[in-house]
């Protein structure tokens, strides 16, 4: 009795005292309307909620622009897009912090969405639609970000000077049968680094070092700053082998079909094809999250896949995509299975470790 007695008590206590809590929350959110009225706060844009998303994205325009017309026409929702560089977008998005008016953030390569994410720009989403369609290795383990389409980072060669046999893993291009041979995009690229990244995850670093010195004792020239100039000067005779995205490839091809450099798919007989992905997930911020979602599950939809992957010569994310035209003609391949997410953490290692080895 005297327990319920104390229970009734306690109760009254509380409900006498509820108008005081009001009037203290009352206050509480006064002093802070400062900070609410420069603040996008979720109702305040409920009424956008259907109407319009907004995305930050590093992909070029005329690969992303069709896509989001698209979905405008499907949905009514308008996409409105900003397109930068990596770097710029992710820079603006911690320079506007809560007052982003982006809802989602589209780059490329596993290592610029887990530095993104390092910064706490993306959400967790939940999404059964997105975590069914994109296999765990190609997304965040926290669900902060979602491979859209896959890249293959795998070797190229001359096939009048090179016999496809002598050919065999990336860590075959140290051995010094390549000497002099062998061209490399510079390692600034995110590309490069998330390749050795894996690496490095495959073998250790002190073995990855070794291949690495070993590329760069083979480079018959300077690293350098674009994939397709790297093809082309395997085309003029400059070197005979190289390592590319195979996208790069494609498009000298789709202009050329006698192209007379060709793919070899690395690594077949033991960690797989190096692939990396372009991604995007919801921003930490975003006013309208759920039209954010919505979107990045329309991306990895079968009929969007169609335009951001294969339209770019990527390889689709949803293996229920068929896929045709010259990436068709580059056959089946064993891809590495390893989570991209380790690219990402493993980047600061690589940066070091091929400077230690000198490539530049
Ligand atoms: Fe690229």
């Amino acid at each position: 009795m005297q327990a319920t007695a104390h229970s009734v008590e306690v109760m009254f206590m509380q409900s006498f005292k509820r108008p005081l809590v009001v009037i203290q929350t009352l206050f509480v959110m006064a002093s802070s309307l400062w900070l609410v009225a420069c603040q996008p706060s979720p109702e305040s844009n409920s009424a956008d909620e259907a109407s319009k998303v907004v995305v930050y994205t590093s992909r070029q325009p005329h690969l992303i622009e069709p896509l989001f017309e698209r979905y405008t026409e499907l949905t009514g929702v308008e996409v409105e897009f900003t397109s930068a560089s990596e770097a710029a977008l992710i820079e603006r998005l911690v320079a506007e912090g809560p007052q982003t008016p982006a809802d989602v953030f589209i780059t490329v390569d596993a290592g610029n969405l887990w530095f993104a994410s390092e910064r706490g720009l993306f959400q967790s989403i939940e999404s059964s639609v997105l975590e069914e369609t994109v296999p765990p290795a190609w997304r965040d383990s926290e669900n902060q970000w979602f491979g859209l389409s896959l890249r293959a980072r795998t070797i190229v060669y001359h096939p009048g000077r090179v016999d496809a046999s002598e050919l065999s893993s990336y860590e075959d291009l140290a051995d010094s049968k390549w000497r002099g041979r062998l061209c490399l995009r510079t390692s600034r690229k995110v590309y490069n680094q998330s390749l050795v990244a894996m690496m490095i995850e495959h073998h250790g670093e002190e073995e990855t070092q070794s291949i690495v010195e070993g590329w760069v004792a083979n480079l018959a020239t300077d690293p350098f700053s674009s994939d397709t100039l790297l093809i082309q000067a395997i085309e003029a005779g400059q070197c005979d082998v190289g390592i590319v995205n195979t996208y790069y490839l494609g498009r000298l091809i789709n202009e050329d079909p006698n192209y007379p450099v060709a793919l070899f798919w690395a690594n077949q007989a033991d960690t797989g094809v190096h692939v990396n992905i372009s991604g995007g997930g919801v921003t930490r911020y975003a006013p309208r999250p759920d039209a954010g979602k919505k979107l990045i599950e329309w991306l990895v939809s079968e009929e969007a896949q169609v335009d951001l992957a294969l339209a770019n010569l990527e390889f689709p994310v949803n293996s229920g995509v068929p896929i045709s035209g010259v990436i068709a003609g580059w056959g089946e391949f064993v891809a590495d299975s390893t989570p991209l997410v380790i690219a990402g953490q493993r980047q600061a290692e690589a940066v070091q470790l091929l400077d230690r080895a000198g490539y530049r």
